[in-house]
């Protein structure tokens, strides 16, 4: 198992430590074979490269197993003649990674670190799948001119098809319930989405189908997101969605996400690079954790090593926080915590 790790920019490097850590961890304790290679990328790869996205760094990604990613981008690279950001729509255009999985679940224990009440927020267990290589990200013509600008949301019928299919595969085996968010009352492209989710609901008939507007979505994965199993939706609003839904658990930075496609799969947190809190020791470790546990269970088949991985943060959560989720305790800390409570801790006892 080959792994290429892109640490990037911001708290990234910080967390990227700290997943490497629990990745030797387990890699020394279940005697797996797993090598990791870091590779430039983002503002980093900017500095020493040039450029975000380095032909090496590409290169190493595809014929990688998995890639793990951090976080990039930050003030300094805003006006880059190419942005991070530019390098990351890239790198996920290039291995077509066109399903972003972007799992939200409050545990017990971080049930009262939410701004919301506990009796809204406990109990939710949804994911959000998030078409991630088509849409107004990647349509053309797109361009800024001094009295004009212009993005194009754009989709093809196949890659509506192709991401409807996975979020119907993913409800069956969860609780059968998928919800289409669109913009069907103004968008063509949203219409068509519609349309295939009919379709494509024929094929899954033990699933149940909603269709809401996305504007309505934002309220009520706030007011009522126990209703919620599956939602899938195109790339700008998953984007938005996603980022919602962190306040549920009380922070971004508790929220992983898996990026498949045809090919390897990329794993990274869906915050970004913090550059408030960069070098600080402070960013929450847990989302870039919970990352690698995506990524052992889901590109390696380590399905008990990421359960157990998933309850020990669980756990490390109930004592040791970092400031997002009011506490004192630094990066390294939350992440001894973490390995502290995996040392401990029996899967088959405890499965969260
Ligand atoms: P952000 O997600 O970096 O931060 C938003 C807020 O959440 C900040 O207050 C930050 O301190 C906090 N936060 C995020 N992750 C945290 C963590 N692990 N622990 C504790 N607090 C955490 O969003 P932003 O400030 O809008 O963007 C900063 C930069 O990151 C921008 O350049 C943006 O383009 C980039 N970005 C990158 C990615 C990515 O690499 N996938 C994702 C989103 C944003
Ligand atoms: C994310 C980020 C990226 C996105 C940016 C940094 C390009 O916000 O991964 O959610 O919009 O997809
Ligand atoms: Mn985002």
């Amino acid at each position: 198992m080959k792994v290429v790790t892109l640490a990037g920019d911001g708290i990234g490097p910080e967390i990227m430590q700290q997943a490497i850590r629990v990745l030797e961890y387990i890699v020394d304790t279940h005697g797996l074979s797993l090598t990791h290679h870091a590779y430039a990328f983002g503002g980093a790869a900017i500095e020493a490269k040039g450029m975000p996205l380095p032909k090496e760094t590409l290169q190493a990604c595809q014929e990688a197993d998995a890639v793990l990613l951090a976080a990039i981008g930050g003030p300094k690279w805003q006006d880059a003649t190419q942005t991070p950001e530019q390098g990351l729509l890239a790198l996920r255009k290039s291995l077509s990674l066109f399903a972003n999985i972007r799992p939200v679940k409050v545990s017990e224990q971080l049930v009262d670190f939410s701004p919301l009440k506990a009796s809204i927020v406990k109990g939710t267990d949804l994911v959000v799948v998030r078409e991630l290589t088509s849409g107004v990200y990647f349509g053309t013509p797109s361009y800024q001119k001094e009295q004009e600008a212009v993005d194009t949301n754009y989709y093809h019928v196949d890659e509506i098809k192709r991401i409807v299919r996975y979020a119907f595969e993913l409800a069956k085996i969860r609780r059968q319930k998928v919800c289409a968010v669109d913009k069907a009352n103004v968008l063509a492209t949203s219409r068509l989405w519609r349309k295939v989710v009919a379709e494509i609901a024929l094929e899954y008939p033990e699933c149940e189908v909603t269709y809401q507007y996305v504007d309505s979505a934002a309220m009520e994965v706030i007011k009522n997101p126990t209703r919620f199993d599956v939602i899938v939706t195109e790339n700008l609003f998953g984007d938005i969605l996603s980022d919602e839904t962190s306040v549920l658990p009380g922070s971004l930075g508790v929220l992983p996400s898996a990026s498949h496609g045809t090919g390897v799969s990329l794993y990274e947190p869906i915050h970004g690079s913090a550059p408030d809190i960069a070098g600080l020791n402070q960013a929450n470790p847990i989302s870039m954790i919970l990352s690698v546990a995506m990524m052992l269970r889901e590109s390696f088949g380590q399905q008990e090593i990421a359960t157990r991985l998933e309850y020990a943060c669980d756990q490390a959560l109930a004592t040791c926080r970092t400031p997002d989720l009011a506490g004192k305790a630094t990066t390294t800390e939350v992440t001894d915590a973490v390995l502290a409570a995996y040392k401990k801790e029996n899967v088959y006892a405890n499965t969260i």
